[in-house]
């Protein structure tokens, strides 16, 4: 196989140049080309990298010797454009989420399945090193059994931002609002952390925006480990305020606020054991400020993007599946699906 991987990047907006700048800091990774049904969007970005532009992607797949394609289009037409990249023979990086049906997810799993190429989906935040630290103490059981999980997304989008595209914010091309775009990478992590989701309750409005979908969302969670969790997200919480994941168990509990770990306590760590009443608040305070500068700074400031194509190359080269596959990549797609379902039905919706 050759020194460097060859990379070819379909649509040119706002995170194809994202992943032409993950690509360049990487020693074994090539830009190649770049593909955008808007001839300048293709043009400006291939000119920035040296690449060959393209406005279809059937043309650059028939002229150019890529090795793995990055789709970065509108989220509902990942499928169709990832599988004819697949049946070309190429591996495949897809943006988040994966699709928007689950018609379309059972498609390329089959496209996969079929061809045997390399299917990845783009879950970045899997890659930030507090996401890793509490995966491992999960794995290692250090939280103990695990009772309770949130991800609370109190974000802000602009009308303006909706208004940047026309597939913003609608069923066809969006496939949902604040959960299916925005809140993805947070239930991605919570079901990581927590284990698979068995059942959901969920309600959403649109409360501030011109939009088809969603801007508030509210989810309770029963996991299959018999854990509960919440979901609660919006893009109307001006000016947009600190995410937060939380883990908790009855031998230790985590908590991750703006992809960094912000509270860590394990009872494996306790030299005495604390009160029936849990910790004091200057006894909390102080084991905040331990797990916030317990981590790596240089680490943190490494591209997540980077990370995790990163982790595709390893996967191409020593013939492995991807950290994100397409198993992995269509569970969060599941869970908002069935909430989405859950709220027009008005019931709990089971997660087969
Ligand atoms: N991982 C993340 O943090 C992250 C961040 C932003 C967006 N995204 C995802 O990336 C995708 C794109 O989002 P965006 O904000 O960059 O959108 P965007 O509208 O800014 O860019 C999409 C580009 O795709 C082009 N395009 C449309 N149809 C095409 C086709 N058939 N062939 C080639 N090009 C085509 C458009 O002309 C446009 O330039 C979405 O699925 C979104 O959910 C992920």
């Amino acid at each position: 196989m050759a020194d460097k991987l060859r990379f070819g990047i379909v649509g040119c907006g706002v995170i194809g140049p994202v992943h032409a700048e993950a690509i360049a800091s990487l020693p074994d990774a090539q830009l190649v080309s770049v593909v955008d049904i808007n001839p300048k969007q293709a043009q400006k970005l291939a000119n920035q990298y040296g690449a060959t532009p393209y406005t279809q992607l059937q043309h650059m797949l028939d002229s150019e010797a890529v090795d793995v394609v990055i789709i970065c289009t509108p989220s509902g037409l990942h499928g169709e454009l990832a599988c004819q990249v697949m049946r070309s023979g190429r591996h495949v990086i897809v943006e988040k989420p994966m699709e928007i049906t689950r018609e379309a997810l059972d498609e390329m799993l089959r496209v996969q399945q079929t061809t045997g190429v390399k299917l990845a989906v783009i879950s970045q935040h899997r890659f930030d090193p507090a996401s890793r630290q509490v995966h491992e103490l999960v794995e290692e059981k250090a939280l103990g059994r695990l009772v309770l999980g949130n991800a609370i997304v109190p974000w802000w989008r602009s009308q303006e931002y909706y208004d940047s595209g026309d597939w913003r914010g609608t069923w066809e091309l969006d496939g949902g609002g604040v959960l299916m775009n925005q809140t993805i990478h947070s239930i991605d992590l919570l079901q990581w952390l927590m284990g698979p989701v068995k059942s959901v309750v969920g309600y959403t409005d649109t409360l501030v925006h011109r939009m088809e979908t969603e801007d508030v969302a509210v989810a309770v969670l029963r996991f299959a480990n018999g854990a509960l969790g919440t979901i609660v997200a919006t893009t109307g919480a001006y000016p947009g305020v600190t995410t937060r994941i939380e883990i908790f168990g009855d031998k230790g509990s985590a908590v991750i606020e703006n992809d960094s770990l912000s509270y860590l306590h394990l009872a494996r760590n306790d030299k005495e054991s604390i009160s029936a009443y849990g910790v004091t608040p200057q006894v909390r305070k102080k084991r905040e400020d331990t797990a916030s500068t317990s981590q790596n700074p240089a680490a943190l400031s490494a591209s997540s993007h980077a990370l995790q194509i990163a982790d595709m190359i390893r996967a191409i080269r020593e013939d492995r599946t991807p950290l994100v596959d397409g198993y992995a990549g269509r569970q969060p797609v599941e869970i908002i699906l069935s909430i989405y379902q859950s709220a027009r039905l008005h019931k709990e919706v089971t997660i087969s």
